[in-house]
């Protein structure tokens, strides 16, 4: 019998033992009681096929992170594949205002940011493990973290890219682009967004508010291509492929090798080629996800755990703030949100401006950092354990 089909009969006996044994309770009422032990037992039974997992919305962990965690914007949020932790590069007291920047220049007369930027937050219990990057940031905007566990972050005030090795609270040489000074050369950056880095060390930028491009660089900083222009402002009648409105956030996917970019502004999902057997390769296009559905996309994860490949992706502001999952077919398999009880305060519910998002390694735990409010919130599919 197929698998599916057996977890599907196995999901409706334990249904009608359950209802058998309460007789006097409504079976709507025990239905909806259940509900969430029902499925999470079926998700348990033929985990391996994951029969539904597509269609299933993930739900928020209740308690995650941890109460004491003080959270500020949150500009990136990642997953170290290395540990399982979830890494958060957040704002502090900081907020990105009208008067943040004077041009493209960061507003003079600003120190930096006393708080600790980075968290390292416990999967399960989001408790603080470990948190540095204090007086270093001005506005902190990406994190990656890479297959080795080093950190990757941008910093739109000082419009630079560094890396932090694992471990380390003190960035590595691989700092690039000049201190506070913005450019569209080829070593400086305009407030850059995010960063994508393959497992042979090459690593990708995208470039950002103020330029339109892309720039693919080897292991040790040497930038081998660039691609893309910045779209004349509100451009949204015949765009090219590699015309770029804020590209705002990366997804490598190596099987594939392309690398899709977050063309936030146009809303839209564009992909080039990656060129990781041969640097110069990179930066042809090779394929565009486009819904008006998606509103602005912030954010963009790649996931392939599932019975197909998926993306996710964030878009905002509210009220078209929203998780998707799509596939590469470019499908919207679910749309959601936060429900009721994780209220901001005016208790409407939902995002209000989600900036990033993370997959976790085995595609069950989706996370989402928000400048407004200033959280981060984790996704499950089926009940969050504690691991
Ligand atoms: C930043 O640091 C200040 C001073 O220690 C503290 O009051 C505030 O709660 C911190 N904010 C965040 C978001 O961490
Ligand atoms: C890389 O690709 C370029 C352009 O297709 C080609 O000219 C070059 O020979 C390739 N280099 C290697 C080492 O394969």
């Amino acid at each position: 019998m197929d698998r599916v089909v057996q977890s599907a009969v196995l999901f409706l006996v334990v249904l009608a033992c359950g209802v058998g044994a309460r007789p006097s309770q409504g079976y709507e009422e025990y239905i909806y009681e259940h509900l969430p032990e029902l499925l999470d037992r079926l998700q348990r039974l033929d985990y391996a096929d994951k029969p539904s997992i597509n269609t299933l919305e993930p739900r928020v962990a209740p308690h995650w992170p941890a109460s004491d965690v003080s959270i500020g914007q949150v500009g990136g949020i990642a997953v170290d594949p290395t540990t399982g932790d979830i890494l958060v590069f957040h704002r502090g007291e900081r907020e990105w205002g009208y008067n943040s920047f004077v041009g493209d220049k960061f507003a003079p007369g600003q120190h930096t940011i006393k708080n600790n930027t980075i968290l390292r937050l416990d999967r399960a219990t989001g408790h603080i493990l470990d948190s540095f990057g204090a007086d270093r940031f001005y506005m902190p905007h990406g994190l990656t973290v890479d297959h080795a566990g080093n950190l990757w972050v941008t910093d739109v005030g000082l419009h630079q890219v560094m890396m932090f090795p694992k471990g380390s609270h003190e960035p590595s040489d691989i700092v690039l682009g000049e201190a506070g000074i913005p450019g569209s050369d080829d070593d400086h950056f305009c407030k850059p967004t995010d960063v994508a880095v393959a497992s042979n060390g090459d690593f990708f930028v995208s470039d950002g508010y103020c330029n339109g491009r892309i720039m693919k660089f080897s292991k040790k900083g040497h930038l081998l291509k660039q691609w893309g222009k910045k779209s004349s402002d509100g451009n949204t009648g015949s765009l090219s492929e590699d015309e770029f409105f804020v590209p705002h956030s990366l997804a490598l996917i190596e099987a594939r090798n392309i690398i899709c970019v977050a063309d936030r502004e146009h809303g839209r999902i564009q992909c080039f080629t990656a060129g990781l057997n041969n640097g110069t390769e990179a930066g042809y296009f090779v394929h565009s996800f486009d819904n008006p559905e998606f509103g602005k996309v912030f954010a963009i994860a790649y996931d392939n755990n599932g019975p197909e490949e998926a993306m996710y992706l964030v878009s905002g502001p509210m009220p078209n703030a929203f998780l998707f999952k799509i596939n590469l077919n470019g499908e919207i398999l679910f749309r959601t949100e936060p429900p009721n009880q994780f209220a901001k305060e005016d208790k409407t519910g939902g995002f209000g401006q989600p900036h990033d998002l993370a997959v976790s390694q085995d595609g069950r735990e989706i996370y989402t950092g928000e400048i407004v409010p200033n959280r981060a919130l984790k996704f499950c599919y089926g009940r969050c354990t504690q691991r």
